[in-house]
């Protein structure tokens, strides 16, 4: 198989990693400077954020398979795209992906379906917005619709947090075109979770869960980031609560898919508030988590490749995943600053040495190489240190051993993760 891999962060690092150790597998194309996923993919010459570039390139080249990685894609419509081509595609079409693409769109959808959701109501100019504020009382949620890299809501404590929200979306714009429209709706109140399945458009197949840390320092302190470590291991949700979710929001949401015309291809992830009432939806993702998916992958024993294809082609039945009872543990090297401003560019010693601790995997998020050739630091996640074994305690050990080994100038990681 010769395949491409769309998207150039650490989940893609993760998503070559687990594609290059498949037999089926010839070669790995990418259109990144990241160096960890460079070093096992031939660098394809298509401009990266252009639906047409990917799909002619792919259809020249005669690629088997394209795995997605990231949300933007997936809306712009490069499924299609290369489905028109006759290609397989491990990724929602775009009508699919206005799951994710669309607040608005998701909730109606759930409402439309009956899947257990916030009750919200949807406004587009700021008196109706302040008006449903006041309805729903404090805290409320307020939420971009479209795509915003994470910035799209706010959790509003008091009138003056959510008329600021209001002003800077609405208003001012602060995110374009994505907020043109809120979704503004009650805050429920419990434990997150998310659930990821793969999803064939027929058939559907769970992954492990993976507890994520989002903030920036140990103990669940500082500002959100986009994800600072994660780990997978047995035993993370009660068997009763997880055939409750499936029951209750993943079989209805995929069949919804089906009934409404766009059948879902690829990774269904479901974001979850388990309240007093239940689980309910928060919203959906049309694709892998990061770092979330570094540890989830390390827990495949099944073939990526025969999977993704598998997803692709409708044959998901054929080909359910085994995962392994292993533990993994993912702990993020991030640049100093981050998830405010940060300087790029610092060399980055050890990685060799890190690789070399038992079973562990240094999945690279922003790196690049420099005119020597040497790895830089390109980004605020710089790298995704990942350790297996047979238990929590020693993946985690593992994962930390290889951290102390690499070195780079400002580098901040959380001393907690996986150890709760
Ligand atoms: N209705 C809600 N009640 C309470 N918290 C919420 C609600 N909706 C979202 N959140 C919080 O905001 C975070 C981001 O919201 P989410 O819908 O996942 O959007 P995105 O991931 O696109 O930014 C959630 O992870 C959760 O912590
Ligand atoms: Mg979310």
């Amino acid at each position: 198989m010769k395949v491409f891999v769309v998207g150039s962060g650490g989940r893609e690092h993760a998503l070559t990693w687990s594609l290059s150790r498949s037999s089926q597998v010839k070669e790995i194309y990418s259109a990144t400077t990241n160096a960890g996923i460079l070093k096992l993919t031939t660098a394809a010459k298509v401009d990266a954020g252009n639906v047409g570039s990917i799909a002619e390139f792919a259809a020249r080249e005669r690629i088997d398979l394209v795995v997605i990685g990231p949300e933007q894609p997936l809306v712009d419509g490069l499924a299609d795209a290369l489905e028109a081509r006759g290609i397989a595609v491990f990724g929602p079409s775009q009508s699919a992906a206005r799951l994710e693409g669309s607040k608005l769109f998701s909730k109606e959808f759930m409402a439309r379906h009956n899947i257990p959701t916030a009750r919200y109501v949807v406004v587009d100019d700021a008196a109706a917005a302040l008006k449903a504020v006041s309805a729903f009382g404090f805290p409320v949620v307020i939420k971009a619709d479209g795509l915003a890299a994470g910035k799209g809501v706010v959790v509003a404590a008091d009138e003056g947090e959510a008329r600021q929200a209001v002003q800077d979306m609405l208003v001012d714009r602060k995110l374009g075109e994505a907020g043109k429209r809120l979704v503004i709706e009650e805050c429920l109140v419990g434990r997150e979770l998310s659930y990821l399945v793969f999803s064939d458009g027929k058939d559907f197949a769970a992954m492990p869960v993976a507890q994520d840390h989002k903030r920036a320092f140990d103990g669940d302190r500082g500002p959100n980031t986009g994800g600072m470590g994660a780990f997978s291991t047995p035993g993370l949700i009660d068997p009763e609560l997880e055939a409750q979710i499936v029951k209750e929001i993943v079989a209805p949401s995929l069949e919804a898919t089906r009934a409404d015309g766009f059948p879902f291809r690829g990774v269904l992830y479901c974001g979850l508030m388990l309240t007093a009432d239940g689980p309910k939806t928060l919203e959906y993702n049309v694709r892998f988590g990061d770092p979330e998916t570094q540890a989830i992958l390390r827990r495949l024993e099944s073939d990526f490749a025969e999977l993704a294809l598998a997803v692709g082609r409708g044959e998901l039945a054929n080909c359910k995943p085994r995962w392994s009872n292993d533990t993994s543990t993912c702990v993020v090297m991030a640049s100093a600053g981050y998830p405010g401003a940060y300087e790029t560019g610092k060399v980055i010693h050890g990685l060799d040495a890190a690789e070399q601790v038992e079973s562990v995997a240094v999945f690279h998020a922003g790196t690049k190489l420099n005119a020597a050739s040497e790895v830089v630091t390109a980004g605020g996640r710089v790298l995704g240190v990942t350790a297996r074994a047979t238990n929590l305690e020693d993946a985690t050990a593992r994962a930390y051993e290889a951290v102390g080994k690499i070195e780079f100038e400002g580098l901040q990681f959380r001393r907690d993760i996986g150890k709760r």
